[in-house]
């Protein structure tokens, strides 16, 4: 029988945990805090930048979202990075991307305190995670991680094949799970659109993550029975029997796929609801590490 691994069964778990550490941090007088900078009015932005707020006060956190106009200057914008680099109540903060294209990302990002740096894209924090002694882990790598440590799948000596070598996920993926030491000590490859014989190589996966964004582009042959199956993409396709004429699928070949996998996480409902639930510990962590709860 294959295994469905649920992101909202996984978070739920950690969110539990959460509260937790967010009351013990209240007792203390620490209300941990986040901000989102949110530039333009991209939809999809949009989107996901309520759900955060939703989240923080629904775990009892400060939530904070600073909207900007889409013809921001980049001096307005590193002026607000600094001010919330300054300002004590907020212990985490993400300047949502993209960026409108008049911006320049990775200036931004540069300015961001590492300290406060809760999505991790800090050269300073991204060289922490390749070195093993990070303050914080990007957040869909680290769910992704977290679903096989909950689901009981053991990654010791396994082969991970993570296909995408994006900065977000596939390159993080990858230098988290050859890490020593629990939930990583895998044996990794990394696979991209230059891989030549791809299939040859997914086949070889004991443990097989896909973040590419084509959609159903791993079929049932590029897949070892047996294998542990994660699936990252998140692609609107045109369905006219659905009632908005369009859903959400994976980068994987869900239907044909499931059967031949030992686990698999399908899309919606895998991966996704991972990624906001480990901004949440993120910023938690960036709250106990600046009150003196944990070094
Ligand atoms: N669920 C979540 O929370 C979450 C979070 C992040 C991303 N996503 C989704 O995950 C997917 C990937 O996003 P991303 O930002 O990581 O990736 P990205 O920046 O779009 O990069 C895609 C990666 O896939 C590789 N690729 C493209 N076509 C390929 C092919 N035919 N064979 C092998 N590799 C191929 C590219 O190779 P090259 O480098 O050679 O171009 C690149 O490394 C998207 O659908 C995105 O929406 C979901």
């Amino acid at each position: 029988m294959t295994k469905l691994i649920l992101g909202k069964d996984v978070s739920a778990e950690i969110y539990e945990e959460l509260r937790a550490r967010i009351e013990n941090l209240k007792s203390k007088g620490v209300t941990p805090g986040l901000a989102v900078i949110l530039v333009g009015d991209d939809p999809a932005s949009q989107v996901y930048v309520r759900k955060k707020g939703e989240m923080c006060e629904e775990l009892g956190m400060k939530s904070v979202t600073v909207r900007m106009p889409a013809d921001t200057t980049q001096e307005q914008l590193m002026d607000k990075v600094e001010e919330l680099n300054n300002d004590p109540a907020i212990h985490g903060f993400i300047v949502q991307l993209p960026l409108p294209k008049h911006l320049d990302e990775e200036a931004v990002i540069n300015a961001i305190d590492p300290k406060k740096d809760v999505d991790c894209f800090h050269p300073s924090n991204v060289g922490r995670v390749l070195i093993g002694n990070p303050d914080f882990l990007p957040a869909t790598p680290a769910g992704i991680q977290q679903m096989l440590v909950r689901s009981g799948i053991s990654t010791a000596g396994k082969h991970i094949v993570v296909v995408g070598r994006s900065n977000i996920v596939g390159k993080p993926m990858a230098a988290m799970m050859v890490q020593k030491g629990a939930g990583a000590d895998s044996t990794v490859t990394i696979a991209h659109s230059r891989t030549q014989n791809l299939p040859e190589i997914t086949r070889l996966a004991d443990i097989l993550i896909v973040a590419i964004g084509k959609p159903r582009f791993v079929t049932a042959d590029m897949v070892k029975e047996g294998a542990v199956v994660i699936d990252v993409g998140t692609n609107r396709v045109e369905d006219p029997t659905h009632p908005k004429g369009s859903r959400l699928v994976g980068d994987v070949d869900f239907e044909n796929v499931k059967d031949k996998a030992s686990a698999i996480t399908p899309v919606p409902g895998g991966v996704g609801p991972m990624t906001i639930c480990m901004l949440m510990a993120n910023s938690v962590t960036a709250a106990e590490k600046a009150s003196g709860v944990i070094q």
